[in-house]
């Protein structure tokens, strides 16, 4: 069934436009809101009033539905503002479940004499509900350096603290990504992307989207920019609305939908940073016992 929000990029305030759909009419939301004010956006300005687009966001999200919230806060007078844990912490008084918190790993620019160079953002993924309507992880997976080979390990240990349970692991053709996701994606070599200023990577946005979005699903992203979630709804087979109050920036969204498509990469080589797997490294030597949460990730 055709609804009229389908497949459109709209100019409007976020809050507003949420308020004219129904009740549990969205699969899927994603999106990045501006960091505290961090960039100067186009000139059509903006107000941030993130608890009442948490608000709408559950209200309108499906049962099960997911909202994927990529997010890292300013540093001001010296400390960070902790504003994406502040919203975190509110979406789950709203009513939203925190299902998981993610580190967004990329590469930071040297441009701090007093602190760390910054290399990640946090993505929350938000629940409503306890049960996921819809999770695919396949297409994450990285494959295993030794697949099939066997490793000594334990799998549990019981609240006595003794081991329940010890003996053969052995690691299949490909492993589950884990909490940390590494994207240095360099503009996407997109020209009419490279003209906004805060864009999130296209692998990040069509992973997220075919992990937690039906195929036949709707995906929101109500901080839409330069139409990114968009471009990877449409380029994975699902439906999109992308709202975003800059008329510049919905512009550069409706051409980027009408004339790109977002190749997933063949193969992915690694899930961690700086291209190396965490099996290449000596304190994750797989040949001795591990620890129990190691092996979860690495198998599960
Ligand atoms: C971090 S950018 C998102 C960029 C996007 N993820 C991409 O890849 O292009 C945040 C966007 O939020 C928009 N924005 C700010 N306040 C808004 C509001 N109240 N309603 C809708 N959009 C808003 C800004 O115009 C800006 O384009």
């Amino acid at each position: 069934m055709s609804i009229d929000f389908e497949n459109k990029l709209v100019v409007s305030d976020n809050i507003e436009y949420l308020k004219t759909l129904p009740d549990e009419s969205i699969d899927m939301f994603i999106g990045s809101p501006p960091y505290d004010n961090l960039r100067d956006y186009s000139e059509d300005g903006y107000t941030l009033n993130i608890h009442g687009l948490g608000v709408e966001m559950l209200r309108t999200l499906k049962p099960g539905g997911v909202c994927v919230w990529v997010v890292q806060d300013a540093c001001v007078k010296g400390t960070r503002t902790g504003s994406s844990f502040r919203t975190a912490l509110d979406f789950m008084d709203i009513g939203f479940g925190l299902w998981e918190t993610l580190i967004y790993q990329r590469r930071g620019v040297w441009n701090h004499k007093t602190r760390f160079r910054m290399d990640h953002e946090y993505i929350f993924v938000f629940s409503k509900g306890g049960k996921l309507a819809y999770y695919d992880k396949e297409h994450m997976k990285v494959p295993c350096k030794h697949p099939n080979k066997e490793y000594l390990g334990t799998t549990n240990i019981g609240k006595d603290g003794k081991r329940t349970k010890a003996g053969v692991i052995k690691a299949g053709e490909k492993k589950c990504n884990g909490t940390i996701f590494n994207y240095n994606f360099g503009g996407d070599g997109s020209k009419l992307k490279s003209k906004h200023p805060a864009v999130f990577p296209n692998l990040l946005a069509l992973d997220f989207i075919e992990c937690f979005c039906p195929p036949d699903g709707i995906v929101c992203d109500p901080y839409s920019g330069s139409g990114t979630s968009a471009v990877a709804s449409k380029s994975s087979g699902r439906r999109y609305l992308g709202i975003d109050i800059s008329e510049e920036y919905t512009e550069i969204g409706r051409e980027r939908v009408a004339t790109e498509f977002i190749q997933r990469p063949v193969e992915r080589k690694t899930d961690t940073p700086n291209g190396k797997s965490m099996e290449d490294t000596e304190e994750n030597d797989l040949s001795e016992d591990i620890e129990p949460n190691t092996l979860d990730n690495f198998f599960s």
